[in-house]
């Protein structure tokens, strides 16, 4: 049997209201598409929690600043599509802008806590728009668990954070980084790399993991110059977080920005 694909949150909001009528426990996974081996992971970690797995796959405009990737972050409807047939998900929703913003694309929640500070100095805008879809996607799917990969780490504790808060009862699961045979950390925006550029990409875990063993405000700068050597053009953090015990990064190759982290001792 083929994949279902929804394009409208009624069409299936009804198919999940069957599932859960027959007792079914759902898990959602949701992206933005362009889905590679990181994604596929997820996918099967959903697969543990639940009876059923619903992926979305939207590029959420809420989220990118005007001079961002928004218009040229990769597509592919169908190819993802035919990856998540090959890890068994049951659903997909790959709803219209129209469908999830009827009334426009503009962020309407506010990320709290955890948000502040990293990801954040560099791209205000951004988890209020993951925020905003993220809440609208939990409406539309109504989960019982959701997947989202610790590769955007500080996004997983947003998301977190905004389950408690709103009390969605939403159970959420980190998946682990799924990294290539040199570490490096799988992304959809790898794709934007070349092979000179890839090469450097890879020396970007090598400098966390060793920031790991003992992060200080010595090695962390230390990283950072690392970081530059390797042919970064610049960081705009590597960091630690002592209540998340985690380095991260994120750097600009070009024009692509990786983000990275690993758990510290
Ligand atoms: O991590 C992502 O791919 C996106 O931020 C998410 C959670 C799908 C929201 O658009």
């Amino acid at each position: 049997m083929s994949l279902a694909v929804y394009k409208t949150r009624a069409d299936l909001q009804a198919q999940v209201a069957a599932w859960k009528a027959q007792g079914h426990r759902v898990a959602f996974v949701p992206t933005m598409g362009a889905l590679h081996a990181g994604h596929l992971s997820l996918m099967r970690l959903a697969k543990e929690k639940a009876d059923k797995v619903v992926v979305s796959i939207f590029v959420n405009p809420t989220q990118f600043a005007p001079h961002e990737d928004f218009d040229t972050y990769p597509r592919d409807l169908d190819g993802d599509v035919k990856l998540l047939s090959s890890v068994g998900v049951d659903a997909v929703y790959a709803p219209s802008e129209a469908d999830l913003y009827p009334e426009g694309a503009k962020s309407d929640q506010e990320a709290g806590a955890a948000a502040a500070g990293l990801e954040s100095a560099f791209r205000p805008h951004f988890f209020d728009g993951v925020v905003t879809v993220v809440y609208r996607l939990f409406k539309a799917v109504q989960p019982d668990v959701a997947v989202f990969g610790e590769k955007d780490f500080q996004q997983l504790q947003v998301i977190r954070e905004m389950v408690a808060d709103k009390g969605l009862g939403i159970e959420i699961i980190g998946g682990p980084i799924a990294r290539d045979e040199f570490g490096l950390a799988l992304s959809s925006r790898n794709a934007y790399l070349s092979e000179g550029e890839l090469e450097i990409a890879r020396m970007l875990n090598q400098v966390i993991f060793n920031v790991a063993q003992g992060p200080s405000e010595e090695r962390l700068a230390e990283a950072e110059e690392m970081i530059l050597q390797a042919g970064f053009d610049k960081v705009d953090y590597v960091a630690y977080r002592p209540e998340w015990k985690r380095v991260l990064v994120a750097a600009w190759l070009g024009k692509t920005r990786l983000i990275d982290n690993c758990s510290a001792q």
